[in-house]
């Protein structure tokens, strides 16, 4: 019997290997995957000569309709499925009361949840969340449970911002993630060094954005980096360090790594791809925390992802419009910057065409290490059984990124104007085409919510 799908001609890639093979699809599952003549028949059959046809990327680290993004799920899920990704993680916050806050009263986890359920409903690409975990409330604690139950596995903390947490509360939490062997994912960026030298800079008028990397420092974020890390050594919890922009925190993390504990981390698109000097060009734009480093860090981050020290590439995409860019001074500014349209075929460029990395290792830190750190065991491979998310890439296609072409809701890109090498062509999200040559062909609703599984990390 004919099975639903077939993608012929192209080279598979696998987080070990690269090969000639077609894929057969059924029923949003993989069925096959091997020499033409191994495959079964199909209803359709998509030639994808000449195309890499990967494992669905996988991103960890996505703000969609939030108080750190005016994307909702429909054009959130569809930058996505033009990027290539077709499951990304999002946040659950506890809804606190506070100036970056779109909640008018405090709220649970298990209620964020429900919040970004709904908001999926019109998702295009697959989802799950992180709860965000935003005040001292030992309530919180009894709920962790409950919100494993749900399929939601991971916690992420804040060190900065409002929603910053103490040493002391985030070591209780660390306690309770590690008897429950959740995962902790921090954002580690020390305040009162980030605080005191932004009011300094204030009272100094150094409003341009060029001062802004100098507000918070990398030392800073390796300063909190290290304390966060060693809690949860000390605790036996697993550590995700979340958006690692630099040397001197990265150094820190596979220290500890090193040690035995169990520690995974990421870096973001941004901090491979540009430099410092995108302050003096685009302003508030690249308006981020923690801020665009020095090149020197740019080449630490591939270092770091060659030896292994660093797992996954994300995004940490937030769909932010210009007007909130437009202000007098950085700190007056948004922070983040939307790209999960273009954060593939960046890092292809960036790494695999200037760097001489490898499609694997492409397809691991963008796909295959992020489904086995954060429970996603259904995804990240094109391993029969799986589901069918799948990716055709050309490799040799060349474009120039503009943000007129954003799917986002965002009206500019920090990338507008950079000619890129490799294009997403096609996405199947459990088998259905989602994203066609350039056009979003995914009906809002296809996309579902992941429930996750507890991780099982080799150390
Ligand atoms: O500048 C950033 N990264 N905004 C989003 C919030 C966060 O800390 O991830
Ligand atoms: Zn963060
Ligand atoms: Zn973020």
């Amino acid at each position: 019997m004919a099975v639903d799908l077939r993608i012929s001609g192209g080279t598979v890639v696998t987080a070990t290997d690269s090969f000639e093979a077609d894929v057969a699809v059924d029923d949003g599952r993989i069925v096959a995957v091997g020499d033409a003549g191994s495959v079964p028949d199909a209803e359709e059959t998509v030639d994808a000569s000449g195309l890499l046809v990967m494992p669905g990327m996988i991103d960890p680290h996505v703000h969609i309709e939030d108080h750190f993004s005016v994307d909702t799920y429909e054009t959130g899920t569809g930058a996505a499925a033009l990027g290539g990704i077709t499951t990304y993680i999002d946040f659950a916050w506890q809804a606190w009361v506070g100036e970056l806050s779109q909640y008018e009263e405090e709220g649970t986890l298990l209620e964020g949840i429900e919040e970004k359920r709904e908001k999926g409903e019109r998702a295009v690409v697959d989802y799950s969340v992180h709860g965000a975990i935003t005040r001292e409330d030992p309530d919180v604690l009894e709920e962790l449970a409950d919100v494993v139950d749900a399929g939601v596995t991971s916690f992420k903390m804040f060190t900065a911002y409002e929603i910053g947490l103490g040493n002391g509360f985030m070591n209780r939490v660390l306690e309770r993630i590690a008897d429950l062997d959740a995962v902790g994912v921090f954002h580690t960026e020390d305040p009162s060094v980030c605080d005191e030298l932004t009011d300094q800079f204030k009272r100094e008028g150094k409003g341009d954005p060029e001062w802004y990397p100098q507000s918070r420092p990398d030392y800073a974020e390796a300063m909190a980096a290290e304390d966060a890390v060693r809690m949860a050594r000390e605790a036996g919890a697993k550590y995700y360090g979340i958006h690692t922009s630099c040397r001197k925190s990265a150094d820190v993390l596979e220290s500890f790594r090193e040690d035995g504990s169990k520690v995974r981390a990421e870096t973001c698109t941004h901090y491979l791809a540009l430099d410092d000097s995108i302050y003096g060009e685009v302003g508030n734009q690249a308006m981020i925390a923690p801020p665009i480093r020095k090149p020197d860090d740019n080449e630490a981050m591939f270092e770091h992802l060659r030896r292994g020290s660093l797992d996954v590439v994300s995004t940490d995409h937030c769909g932010y419009m210009l007007e909130g860019k437009q202000v007098d001074n950085w700190w007056e500014s948004t922070f983040g910057a939307n790209s999960l349209q273009v954060s593939l075929p960046v890092v292809h460029d960036e790494a695999v065409n200037k760097r001489g990395f490898s499609y694997p290792w492409l397809v691991r830190v963008m796909s295959t290490n992020v489904a086995q750190t954060f429970g996603l065991p259904g995804k990240g491979t094109l391993d029969p059984g799986t589901d069918a998310d799948i990716v055709l890439f050309d490799p040799g296609e060349t474009y120039t990124i503009t943000a007129a072409d954003n799917a986002s809701a965002a009206d500019f890109s920090i990338y507008e104007g950079r000619e890129v090498t490799g294009r997403v062509k096609r996405t199947f999200v459990r088998g259905e085409l989602v994203a066609d040559d350039g056009d979003v062909v995914g009906e809002p609703g296809h996309g579902q919510f992941v429930e996750r599984d507890l991780p099982d990390w080799e150390v």
